[in-house]
Parts: C-alpha cells; sequence; structure tokens
C-alpha cells in the first residue's frame, strides 16, 4: 500500500515578511502543499511590496491575510481561528524587525499577531542582509527565542541579494520543508495535556 504524504490532513500557516526573498516563499507554499499540508499565507504589508497576496492565492486556493482588521473569511477573528487550528507555523523569510516584534511580543500585524496567538511550534527561517545579521541585538534576539522554544532554520552562507557574500540567505524551501517535517514528527511526541 502506497504510503501517505507526510503532511497530509496538517493545516500550515505560512508567514512572509518584508524580505527581498520573499519570492522564495512561493515555491515554499507549493513544495508544502504537494507534502499534502493545507497552507494558508498571512503577510506584512511589507511583505506584500515584494510579492502579491494573489500569487499565494492562486498557488494555495486559500484567502491571503494580510490586513487584521480587515476580516476576509467567515471565521469570527482571522487571526485567532488561525492560531487555533495551525499544526505549525513557518515564517519564511523571517526580517529582523518580525524576528524583535516576536523576541518582545509585539502583535500589531497579521505575522505577529498570529504567532502571538497559537500554541502550534513555530519555525522561523531568517532572511537578511549579513551585517544586519550579525548585529548583536540581532543575535539576542534569535538566541532568546531559540530559548524559548522557537524552531529556526538557516539562515545559510552564500550570495546575497547585495551581491556579497556572507551569512544572512534564506535556507532553500526544501531545508525548510525538511525541517517542518522534523518538526511535526517532534511534536507530535509531546504527551498529550493534562486533564
Ligand atoms: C529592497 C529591500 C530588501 C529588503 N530585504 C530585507 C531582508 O532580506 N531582510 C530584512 O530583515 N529586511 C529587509 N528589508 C527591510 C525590511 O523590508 C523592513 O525592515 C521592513 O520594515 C520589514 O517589515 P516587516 O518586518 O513588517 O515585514 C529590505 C528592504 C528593502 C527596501
Amino acid at each position: 500500500m502506497a504510503e501517505g504524504k507526510a503532511l497530509e490532513g496538517k493545516m500550515l500557516v505560512l508567514g512572509v515578511t518584508g524580505s527581498i526573498a520573499a519570492y522564495k516563499a512561493a515555491l515554499l507554499a507549493r513544495l508544502l502543499m504537494e507534502q499534502g499540508a493545507g497552507v494558508y499565507v498571512i503577510m506584512t504589508h511589507s511583505a506584500t511590496k515584494f510579492v502579491t497576496p494573489l500569487t499565494f492565492q492562486a498557488l494555495t486556493g486559500n484567502p491571503v491575510l494580510v490586513d487584521m482588521f480587515t476580516p476576509q473569511t467567515p471565521w469570527q477573528i482571522d487571526h485567532v481561528y488561525l492560531g487555533a487550528k495551525a499544526d505549525l507555523v513557518i515564517v519564511a523569510p523571517c526580517t529582523a524587525n518580525i524576528i524583535a516584534k516576536i523576541a518582545y511580543g509585539l502583535a500589531e500585524d497579521m505575522v505577529t499577531v498570529t504567532v502571538m496567538a497559537t500554541k502550534a511550534p513555530v519555525i522561523i527561517a531568517p532572511a537578511m542582509e549579513v551585517n544586519m545579521y550579525q548585529n548583536p541585538v540581532v543575535q539576542e534576539n534569535i538566541a532568546k527565542l531559540k530559548k524559548l522554544g522557537y524552531h529556526f532554520v538557516g539562515p545559510e552562507t552564500g550570495r546575497l541579494a547585495t551581491g556579497r557574500e556572507g551569512e544572512g540567505r534564506l535556507s532553500e524551501p526544501e531545508k525548510i520543508v525538511a525541517r517542518a517535517l522534523e518538526v511535526i514528527g517532534r511534536s507530535r511526541k509531546l504527551p498529550p495535556p493534562r486533564k
């Protein structure tokens, strides 16, 4: 008998933020769906400067949520619904700005408000210019989030959008999918909640 797809029946929320690497999130959404997941994309307003919500809507067949004050679904409150239903939240690419907001519990855009509202595991895939990535404040925020149980993938060392070589390149979508499978596998092994 053929084995089921690894993410069959899973509801994934993909947060896309304002990085030059945002275009790679389209392939990521596609790959996650190929693994059987239902994918809901949420975006910051900055992210829409790099790639349009329509791209993700067409790829996923689901509404794409950008403005938390403009509900687009029959759900009572979009971010609360998504946060509660998600099996996994992936923020890819994740800007320095969103890393900082999550680290400080800010919830003022569709991505951070959903991250705050979920108990699902969260994977962060940072993408930024090398000096930004090496900035001690960014490093401190990442260290804090890791300590709090947020999962990270990348960034990689390589050619950046500026043409420079260095740390800060978004991990390839295939690597992010592999991390998602790992984390979902791990989250399944958690003991059931106490009654
Ligand atoms: C062309 C361009 C590319 C950018 N790429 C990145 C990036 O890769 N990573 C990053 O952290 N910020 C990047 N920025 C800066 C962010 O877009 C900016 O900090 C923005 O406020 C982030 O908004 P958000 O975090 O709400 O999505 C870039 C800005 C421009 C103009």
